[in-house]
């Protein structure tokens, strides 16, 4: 017996199609319980991952288990899975409640027992008065509710979702997000979510599994994988990042003294180092990332922070609603400064002075 259950487990999958490694030595479990998504660019193996799980992808190599079961060999409807696509995938010439209806149905659930699951389904996607409609006489959004409905009401083993929000406009996809997080959880549905959308990834997930041509790239809870990423990949997958280069000039078990190409010198910590064998030793050729909202803006005039203080000058300013992105030109480079607010005054042209914390800053060999 496990400790935690695992209602998915994948190992070894590989997939070839012609000449394209598609999926290349997946390895992966799901906890029971949990919203995992798979987020990586597109063509990287999500809905081919998603499509092994579900049966409608066979596999060169390795196993694919559901609940402890062995089912490499079992056919897509046989699994009992729930899923959701990007485009609407409900029948068109059936109201919601037929289309609701259709898999109870087909499961030989009685009378009494669909019209309660259908009124639960529809209560829980904020359907209800909606029955009689047809498809087309729903707006996008309810249209992806519908179908997630569909997809609960004959309470699958697992819940898949293949970008479904990708289609509705960002107000739209936003509440849609909230609602598909709060109803996984109110449901407990092990859920398998996939998106090429970061923000989306970060925001709903309880672990993000980020894939590229075929591999998986890091796993890990949103922070994890937004504050320590383990490759270059992941670390600009995930976010915007300022990008320096340099040679490493000292180091010990806790800090990294890097002399920058363009003269000066950083302090990262010897734990931000990025890359498979996570090596970095003096000599190296390395480059080091920073995320905007990281770096601190102060006028030139205050006493500069202990570490990694440059002076810099202010060459745009852009203000967002939310925050003003800075761009400042430093150490011979662009760099994007992201901060809530600025001071009076700062306009093209102010020197100021640009710091951050060598914890706050990523490296890795060239
Ligand atoms: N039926 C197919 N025939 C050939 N290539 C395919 C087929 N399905 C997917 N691919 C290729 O496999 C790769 C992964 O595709 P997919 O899993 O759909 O990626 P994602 O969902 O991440 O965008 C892509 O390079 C895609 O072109
Ligand atoms: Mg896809």
């Amino acid at each position: 017996m496990q400790a935690l259950a695992n209602d998915v487990e994948i190992r070894g999958v590989y997939k070839r199609i012609g000449r394209n490694v598609i999926l290349d030595g997946i390895d992966l479990e799901v906890k029971q319980g949990e919203l995992l998504t798979l987020l990586g660019p597109s063509g990287c193996g999500k809905t081919s991952t998603l499509n092994v799980i579900a049966g409608f992808l066979d596999i060169d190599q390795g196993d694919v288990f559901i609940k402890g079961q062995r089912v490499t060999d079992v056919p897509a409807y046989k699994r009992g899975l729930g899923m959701v696509f990007q485009t609407y995938s409900l029948f068109p010439h059936m109201t919601v409640y037929e289309n609701l209806d259709f898999g109870l149905s087909l499961r030989k659930v009685a009378k009494d027992e669909k019209k309660r699951r259908i009124q639960k389904a529809l209560e829980l996607v904020k359907m209800t008065g909606l029955e009689n409609r047809y498809p087309r006489e729903l707006s996008g959004g309810q249209r992806q509710r519908v179908a997630i409905a569909r997809a609960l009401v004959v309470q699958p083993t697992l819940l898949l979702l293949d970008e479904p929000l990708s289609n509705l406009d960002a107000k739209l996809r936003h509440e849609l997000r909230a609602e598909i997080k709060r109803l996984q959880k109110e449901v407990g549905v092990t859920t398998i979510f996939v998106t090429h959308d970061q923000e989306e990834a970060l925001s709903m997930s309880d672990r993000i599994v980020v894939m590229n041509k075929g591999k998986i790239e890091q796993v890990g809870t949103p922070t994890e994988i937004y504050a320590h990423p383990r490759t270059e990949f992941v670390f600009q997958f995930i976010g915007k990042s300022n990008q320096l280069e340099g040679t490493v000039k000292s180091r010990d078990s806790r800090m990294i003294c890097v002399e920058l190409a363009e003269g000066g010198q950083v302090l990262v910590e010897a734990e931000n180092v990025m890359g498979s064998d996570r090596s970095c030793a003096v000599g190296d050729a390395v480059k080091l990332y920073i995320r905007p909202e990281k770096l601190t803006i102060q006028a030139a005039e205050n006493e500069a922070p202990h570490y990694n203080a440059h002076a810099a000058t202010i060459v745009q300013l852009n203000y967002l609603g939310s925050a003003w992105e800075i761009e400042v030109s430093m150490l011979g480079k662009r760099m994007q400064v992201l901060r809530p607010s600025i001071e009076s005054g700062w306009t093209i042209g102010t020197e100021v002075m640009v710091g951050w914390n060598p914890s706050d800053m990523m490296i890795v060999k060239k």
